[in-house]
């Protein structure tokens, strides 16, 4: 038995030991079925498993994605695993998502599944909040990830001409500046910007699987991330005043965030200035920092994706800058990226950020599958779409399983449905930060793609758990300063 195989079992055992927990406190929250005389049909397809365990063992010794996948060919798109007395149906593909997408939040719930966010973002905001004051939050998000608010930044310097990097640390560290620079405010950037990172860190690496069904579980860990938070919101309490006094206004998303107001005309107070602010650094940080490791790594072990990719930068930076690497990559020229967009795209489809999204069935639905074949799934059910299969359909990607950026390409255009690309989820939980995420990847590539040579010295990583697709492990890279680039500056 290997060190991996009893981390995934205690993994699973601490999944499935949440899971019936949480089972237990959103049941309670269920609304009463209501009685009706009209004959529904029958319940999603089980899978066979032992009585009380269920599909434990099958979890612990194939990994969850292949059990979906099997479960999905034995049983069709709609079926539901069993565990330790917790059900959760699975919907895949298109045909049978847009109750999961677009049901309203009365009968299908986003809330109950992100509650565990309240300690991290702290109360006030985000799912702390009802469904409406949270829309016009957001809406001050929509407002403040304008596209023009971006800028490539000085990082590579340090590199020198060659040598190893972590490259999950590095692409972290590399976000975490562009967050300075967008997000954050010159406060932050000039004076305290390793506090602020290492807070940030704490609250994150203090969030275990266990806070997403017990978040106030009195650990060692939750006191540690409930410290972070108190500092952090110290720290941003103290700059909004210290603006608020001297009049100042700086042009970054802590000031948008600042003067935004909610639809009656209330501003926003200190504490959901700090808490929408650690909203979106939390929501979008690791999830760019994945997608772009896992992009590049895809980029090194695909050379003709590679080439294509590079021979692009070439085309539409360097050679308009006549070989400076200091290039201003503007707005525009990002959007003109057309090669580096579909390979993000790609990397995303076969690597999302998690494997299954979920939410909490509050009133009982009928769901139709392709196939003709119709269910009922109860009030009180957790319902789940497996984003890692869902993109994978071989209905609507050719060699589903092939890294292919051309399948985006215009002329093949695959998976062109509303509900067919799950990568940043869908309807009206879609995510916010699309396309933030796709410039601040974009930069960074555009950056290393044209000034470096890489090798992948590790071998192409696994994901991380269950749940989070992240890369496993230390993830290094050799880099070489392109002698080609020098030679022209020469
Ligand atoms: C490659 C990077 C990213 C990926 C793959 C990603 C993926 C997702 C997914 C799948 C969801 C839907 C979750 C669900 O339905 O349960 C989501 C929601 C969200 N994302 Fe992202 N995200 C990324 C980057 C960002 C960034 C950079 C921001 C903001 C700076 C952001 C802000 C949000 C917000 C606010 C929501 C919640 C929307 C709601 O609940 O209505 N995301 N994201």
């Amino acid at each position: 038995m290997d060190g991996t195989y009893i981390a995934n079992a205690w993994f699973a055992l601490a999944l499935v030991f949440i899971v019936t927990v949480a089972a237990k406190v959103l049941g309670s929250r269920t609304p009463a079925v209501e009685k009706t005389t009209k004959k529904l049909p029958p319940p999603p397809p089980e899978a066979k498993a032992a009585p009380l365990i269920g599909v434990l063992p099958a979890v612990l010794s194939r990994g969850l994605q292949a059990v979906i996948r099997e479960q999905h060919r034995e049983l069709g798109s709609v079926f539901t695993l069993k565990s330790l007395g917790v059900a959760v149906t699975f919907l895949v593909g298109p045909e049978c998502s847009d109750h999961f997408f677009h049901g309203a939040e009365s009968e299908m719930a986003i809330d109950d599944v992100y509650k565990f966010t309240t300690p991290i973002f702290g109360k006030g905001v985000g799912y702390d909040v009802d469904l409406d004051t949270r829309t016009e939050q957001h809406r001050f998000f929509a407002k403040t990830l304008r596209p023009a608010k971006l800028r490539g930044h000085e990082y590579f310097g340090k590199w020198g001409e060659c040598g190893v990097v972590d490259l999950k640390q590095e692409m972290d560290h590399m976000l975490m500046l562009i967050a300075s620079r967008c997000l954050l405010g010159k406060e932050v950037r000039e004076n305290m910007f390793d506090e602020v990172s290492s807070l940030l860190g704490e609250l994150l690496g203090n969030t275990y699987l266990v806070s997403i069904f017990l978040p106030y579980l009195p650990t060692p860990a939750h006191r540690r991330r409930d410290r972070a938070r108190e500092r952090l919101h110290e720290i941003f309490s103290q700059i909004v005043r210290a603006r608020k006094s001297s009049g100042r206004v700086e042009d970054d998303f802590l000031q948008e965030l600042m003067d935004s107001r909610y639809g009656d005309g209330r501003a926003t107070t200190d504490a959901e200035v700090t808490g929408l602010l650690m909203a979106l650094l939390l929501g979008g940080q690791h999830t760019s920092s994945s997608t772009a490791v896992w992009t590049l790594v895809c980029l090194l072990t695909h050379p003709d994706h590679l080439h294509a990719v590079v021979a692009e930068q070439e085309q539409l930076v360097v050679g308009r800058h006549h070989g400076s690497d200091v290039a201003f990559i503007d707005y525009g020229l990002l959007l003109q990226m057309d090669v580096l967009h579909r390979c993000i795209k790609e990397t995303l489809r076969l690597h999302p950020v998690m494997s299954v999204i979920l939410r909490h069935a509050r009133t009982g639905f009928t769901v139709r599958t392709k196939e003709g074949n119709e269910y009922s799934v109860p009030a009180g059910r957790l319902v789940a779409s497996p984003l890692v299969v869902n993109n994978q359909l071989p209905d609507l990607y050719k060699n589903p399983h092939l890294f292919d950026p051309d399948r985006f390409a215009a002329g093949r255009a695959e998976a062109a449905g509303n509900l067919d690309y799950l990568a940043f989820g869908a309807g009206k939980h879609a995510c916010m930060g699309e396309g933030y995420a796709y410039q601040q990847i974009k930069v960074i590539l555009s950056h290393m793609l044209r000034n470096f040579d890489f090798k992948l010295e590790s071998l192409f990583p696994e994901p991380e758990n269950m749940l989070s697709m992240r890369p496993r492990g230390k993830l290094t890279v050799s880099y070489k300063r392109r002698a080609w680039l020098r030679n022209m500056q020469e």
